[in-house]
């Protein structure tokens, strides 16, 4: 037995001797005697055979020991640990930070926000309505006729056919101005701002998927006049307090009369240019007086009550306002685009 008590003491010198420079060293001291080859581990196994009576006096022993080299090891382990961060390479705090990139606006939200500011500002609400509609409220309810173009399928996305109401995507957001016009009390003052969807074939000046704003407002007395001041000063508005408008006739089942808007070229005032095409003038909407049809459609007495309504494309405002010559760019998200209207609207 004498053998294992001199083992004791052989590895309390150790102990004392031991030093250790890195972590890993400390590891490997670990190993050496806590490990299951380590000697602390064998004095463990080699204790079972201890006569019992001197069981008492080196299990003692051996207790103590095994406290100190898990002392001494921990204590050489936070060494090693407070070495590693002396070395480690300092943080130089005075580095600037990572610049963190700001996301920024689409071109075609930052326009279709400014076309609502300006109605808001004029006390325009605000209404949406569903992207999936059915025939009635796209174009049942809007006089048109059973047979009229717009509703077969090269210009209409119909989501279901097979039933006698079909489901279809809007083709525009007057859709909305119908839901408006058979839940909301009179007078109505909206506008309705959405995504739209047409069966066309993509080019630099028609895309199948668009946004729309368009415009209602019905109340007792409202006339073509008051029609054409809210245009006007909406396209003073929007591009500028010398821009001119002009009306010219045209058709919408929805409106009677109907007419096409024009502003006078910002880009070369009348004078005649290739963004204007030599005339002046630049197409913005489509408005009109609301037919009796429609009105009487959704409930409203047509002979109390009468109303305009307009209708513009966003991508059309925008193309116009940043003389942008294809329609695409506004979907093709190229950064290169996009990030000229972060610099041009966010500084
Ligand atoms: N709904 C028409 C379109 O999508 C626009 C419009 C709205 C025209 C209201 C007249 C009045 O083209």
């Amino acid at each position: 037995m004498s053998t294992m008590k001199e083992t004791i003491e052989q590895i309390q010198k150790e102990l004392t001797e031991l030093k250790a420079a890195s972590q890993k060293e400390v590891e490997e001291a670990r190993v050496r005697f806590l490990g299951k080859k380590g000697s602390v581990t064998a004095l463990m196994e080699q204790f079972r055979s201890v006569a019992p009576e001197m069981k008492r006096e080196y299990g003692q022993k051996l207790n103590e020991l095994k406290k100190s080299v898990t002392a001494k090891i921990e204590e050489l382990k936070e060494q090693a640990a407070a070495a590693a961060v002396e070395l480690a390479p300092k943080q130089d705090l005075t580095m600037p930070g990572d610049p963190f990139e700001l996301g920024s606006r689409h071109p075609v939200s930052i326009v279709r926000q400014e076309i609502v500011d300006i109605f808001r500002k004029f006390g325009y609400d605000v209404a949406e309505g569903p992207e999936v509609e059915d025939d009635w409220h796209v174009f049942e309810a809007l006089n048109f006729p059973p047979n009229h173009p717009a509703r077969e399928m090269q210009d209409t996305f119909f989501v279901s056919t097979g039933h006698l109401n079909p489901l279809l995507l809007r083709t525009h957001t007057s859709s909305v101005q119908v839901r408006t016009m058979e839940t909301h009390p009179l007078p109505i003052r909206v506008i309705c701002p959405g995504r739209v969807f047409r069966n066309e074939a993509i080019s630099a000046r028609a895309h199948c998927i668009f946004h729309q704003v368009e415009g209602l407002y019905i109340d007792k007395n409202v006339t073509f006049a008051d029609l054409k001041q809210a245009i006007l000063l909406f396209a003073r508005e929007m591009f500028g307090p010398d821009t001119q408008i002009r009306m010219r006739p045209s058709y919408f089942p929805f409106t009677e009369p109907s007419a096409e808007v024009d502003v006078s070229c910002n880009i070369c005032h009348g004078k005649g240019c290739n963004i204007c095409k030599g005339t002046g003038w630049l197409e913005i909407m489509g408005c009109g007086m609301v037919d009796p049809n429609v009105l009487e459609a959704s409930g409203i007495d047509s002979k109390v009550y009468s109303g305009f309504a307009f209708g513009m494309g966003v991508e059309r405002i925008a193309m116009l306002k940043w003389q942008v010559n294809d329609l695409r760019h506004y979907f093709e998200n190229d950064m290169r685009f996009l990030h000229e209207f972060a610099t041009a609207t966010e500084v």
